[in-house]
């Protein structure tokens, strides 16, 4: 085996990173250095670098990177329309590649020979990183202990802990296994496993049940300019902080539950629930801007853009060439994505109300049935004779044998 210096860590301070840890430090003899990324999870990270000092890091990078997540990738999957099966907006999903491009980045400057990460052998993360990470450096070598070290269960991990003086909070056992991003909260395991168990109440993270939201609804108006959403009920606002006011907003009447049945990609199917307020209220407003302003081919068209690219962020292949393409294609029809959207939520729903752009393709003279009416009604009857023609056709040519 080759000799290992230094390895770099995705490192979240806790349990099972914490292990690795000194299980790699013990196994490779070899610096670890961990890097911690601020995703919007909420957590304080202040602990987490004493916490990896206390660990044994040789060194401890924690850097917010909400800005960078929420611009370069959050926004791309946003207006490509990308739903995971429809429905998943891929917070995990999406977060791993930047994560990855992180730990790339910090061991090219540390001079680490790998990267290491806590992703069991049964998920996408695995794949997310580790694709990621050769397409950026093929040469990095790269360690994934949970796939590989002996220890089965949470208990056998918390003495190890023990052993090896790793400090550890003696919690309760977590029934759930949870990663949160300002993105959403992907949440699984436990009672979870069972999919005709309704989710226990315990399981949300940050929103409200349906019947304990308000019995009133509440009223807000989305802006984007070129595709960007800009601002909330007047008032301008970055990505960031527009996504984290909607994740408050939607998860106080209930909004962005999501239970989902889903395909991973090493052959598994999981149930997993979401909670997504700022994702789901933000998707359907973006799409409704989309119906409102681009042509009826170009927003069929990319319909099935939406899909491919969906299923490229979760398969891993965000630093795939076609996932750049796409983007390019999805960026050359925001152009004119500037307008407004009212959206009501309540108990649960949220429901487009209202739209408006300057770019609005929508001709209330050519769509009304009043007497404003511009439209032709006289010209449709050769239209129709025209557009019926392949039909008729068929039916004489049958008609003959
Ligand atoms: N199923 C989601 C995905 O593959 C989330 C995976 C991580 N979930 C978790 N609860 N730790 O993107």
């Amino acid at each position: 085996m080759k000799k290992i210096n230094k390895i770099v860590l995705a490192y979240s301070g806790g349990l099972d990173t914490s292990v690795i840890l000194s299980y790699l430090k013990e196994k490779y003899q070899a610096e670890v250095v961990t890097y911690t990324a601020n995703l919007g999870q909420g957590e304080s990270l202040t602990s987490v670098e004493e916490k990896a000092k206390r660990t044994g890091a040789s060194k401890v990078y924690v850097e917010d990177v909400r800005e960078e997540f929420s611009s370069n990738y959050v926004l791309p999957a946003l207006q490509a329309g990308a739903l995971y099966e429809g429905r998943y907006p891929l917070a995990t999903a999406l977060a791993r590649p930047l994560i990855t491009r992180k730990l790339i980045k910090v061991a090219e400057k540390e001079k680490a020979e790998a990267i290491a990460h806590g992703c069991s052998g049964k998920g996408n993360d695995q794949v997310r990183f580790e694709v990621t990470a050769k397409a950026l450096n093929p040469e990095i070598m790269i360690l994934a202990p949970v796939r590989e070290w002996e220890l089965k269960s949470r208990e056998e991990e918390i003495e190890y802990a023990r052993k090896h003086n790793i400090p550890v909070e003696v919690t309760e056992k977590a029934p759930y296994s949870i990663d949160r991003n300002l993105w959403g909260v992907s949440i699984e395991c436990g009672i979870l496993e069972n999919p005709w168990e309704e989710p226990p109440s315990d399981a949300y993270q940050l929103t409200k049940s349906p019947e304990e939201a308000p019995d009133k609804p509440t009223y807000i108006e989305i802006e984007f300019k070129g595709g960007v959403p800009t601002g909330l009920d007047g008032e301008s606002y970055k990505l960031v902080d527009l996504i984290e006011k909607l994740n408050r907003i939607g998860g106080e009447n209930g909004v962005g539950r999501i239970d989902l049945i889903e395909n991973r990609l090493v052959g598994i199917k999981s149930r997993e629930i979401y909670e997504a307020p700022a994702a789901v209220i933000l998707h359907l407003a973006h799409r409704e801007l989309e119906r409102l302003i681009l042509d009826k081919d170009t927003l069929h068209f990319k319909e099935l853009v939406s899909q491919r690219y969906s299923e490229l962020v979760y398969d891993g292949l965000w630093e795939s060439p076609l996932r750049k393409a796409l983007d390019a294609f999805v960026r050359e029809t925001q152009k004119e994505l500037s307008g407004t959207v009212r959206i009501k939520l309540f108990k649960g729903s949220c429901e487009v109300v209202g739209r408006k752009s300057p770019y609005s393709l929508y001709d209330e003279k050519l769509a009304t049935y009043t007497k404003e009416d511009i439209f032709d009604q006289k010209a449709s009857k050769g239209f129709i004779h025209i557009w019926g023609l392949p039909l008729r056709t068929v039916a004489k040519a049958r008609k003959k044998i």
